[in-house]
Formats: structure tokens, sequence, C-alpha cells
């Protein structure tokens, strides 16, 4: 059992549900944080479970802060946690928390799950994450639902834009700048990763294609 389901399991005393599988993709993506004072917010933070988590997770330093829509979640400010009452579609809402924190290391988006909500927060917040950063979008399964906006291969859902994100993260090897040509994605990630009902994605600048390096074997063999 990983430290963060034991965590869940033993240690927190808020409500929370989370999917049995996310917890190993956190620990993939997150462990390298972990006593390291990252600064996360979540969007989504209902009764406070998932922050308290977080906190006992990465340590003493580490900067926790939420985002819901509910003044209910503003409860969670007696655990010590910042809670910002807003929506993360409204990009004002979402730049006062930029005006206030600064870059984060860590968002996780567990909020409304709306398609247009997803790519709001994402558009407003990415940008503003700090370099090596760490982008995750939980139950994006809603994404294939019309209730939220969604549906298969729909054009416009958050899942539809991250598959796009995947030609863009090769855009500096395209040979057709003509339709196809680097982009704001191309410059500033490398890495996306897709599990079922999460989306990853790591924020690292970039500006060119990488460089090869080569191993000269045969001089090498020779000079032996
Ligand atoms: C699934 S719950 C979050 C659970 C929490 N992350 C956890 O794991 O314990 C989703 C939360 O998103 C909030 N929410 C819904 N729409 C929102 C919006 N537009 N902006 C911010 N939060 C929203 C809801 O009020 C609810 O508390």
């Amino acid at each position: 059992m990983n430290d963060l389901r034991r965590i869940f399991d033993e240690e927190i005393d808020l409500e929370s549900t989370k999917w049995e599988h996310y917890f190993d993709i956190y620990d993939r993506h997150f462990r390298r944080f972990v006593g390291a004072q990252p600064r996360l917010l979540e969007i989504g933070v209902f009764a406070g479970g998932s922050l308290q988590m977080w906190q006992r997770y990465f340590g003493e330093g580490a900067t926790i802060v939420g985002m819901d829509t509910n003044p209910y979640s503003a409860n969670a400010r007696d655990e010590g946690f910042e809670i910002f009452i807003g929506e993360q579609g409204n990009k004002d809402h979402l730049q006062q928390i930029i005006d206030r924190h600064g870059a984060f290391d860590i968002i996780i988006d567990d909020g409304s799950h709306s398609t247009d909500d997803l790519k709001a927060s994402f558009e407003k917040l990415f940008p503003h994450m700090s370099e090596g950063g760490v982008y995750l979008v939980e139950d994006t399964h809603t994404n294939y639902w019309e209730h939220f906006g969604g549906g298969y291969k729909k054009p416009g859902t958050f899942t539809e834009s991250m598959k796009h994100a995947i030609d863009q993260l090769n855009a500096f090897h395209s040979k057709d700048p003509d339709t196809f040509r680097p982009n704001y994605l191309t410059y500033a990630v490398n890495g996306l990763h897709f599990y079922d009902s999460v989306i990853v994605i790591e924020k690292g600048t970039r500006d060119q294609a990488p460089k090869e390096v080569r191993v000269n074997a045969p001089d090498r063999r020779r000079a032996r």
C-alpha cells in the first residue's frame, strides 16, 4: 500500500471519496515533491479530506490551497487551509488566487468536471505554474458524458484538446509548418500522461526540438 492510501485510510478525519487506482497515479507524479515544501492548489474541496491527505503526505512547509463554489468548504479553514470560495470557470476568481499565491507546483482539478470549466481553469492556471509543475485532472471519464458537456470524440472537450496536445508535444519535428507548427503547448509542456479517468500534464519550458546524442562506437572501439 502506498503512503497516500495509508494516510487516506488511517489518518484523515474529514470526508473524501477517491477512485482506488488514483493513489498510485498521485504517488508516481507527486512523490518528488514530498518534503520539498510544494505549493498545491486543489479545485474541488468538498469537506477537505483530500487537503488533509496532501498536507500529511507532503509534510511540513507545504502550502495547501483549496477552491470551491460551496461555502461549506470554507469549514476546512479550521484545519489551517486557505480556502477560496469561487468558480473555477471564472478567470477573475482564478486570477485572485494567482495574485495571492503565485506559482503552484501542483494543481489538481477535482471540481465541477464540466468540460468548459476544465478548459478554462487549465488555460488560466497552467501558464502560471512553476517550472517542473504537475497539473492533474481527475474524473475525465465525465468528458464522455453529455451531462458534463462531453461525448465520445466530441470536438472541444478537455480530453479531445489533450489528444491534440500529443501532436503539439511533437510539433518541433513537423515537416509541414503550414498545417502543423509549434504552439504554446509545444513550448510549455514536456510530458502528458493518460490514465483511466485521469490526465496529467507536466510543465517544462522547451524552445526547440531536443538534440540527438550519439556514441561514436567505432572510434571508441579502435582506441581500445
Ligand atoms: C468531488 S468533490 C471534491 C472532492 C475532493 N477533491 C476530495 O477528493 O475529497 C467536487 C467539489 O467541486 C465543487 N465544485 C463544483 N463546481 C465547481 C466550480 N465551478 N468551481 C469550483 N468548485 C466547484 C463542488 O462544490 C464539490 O465540493
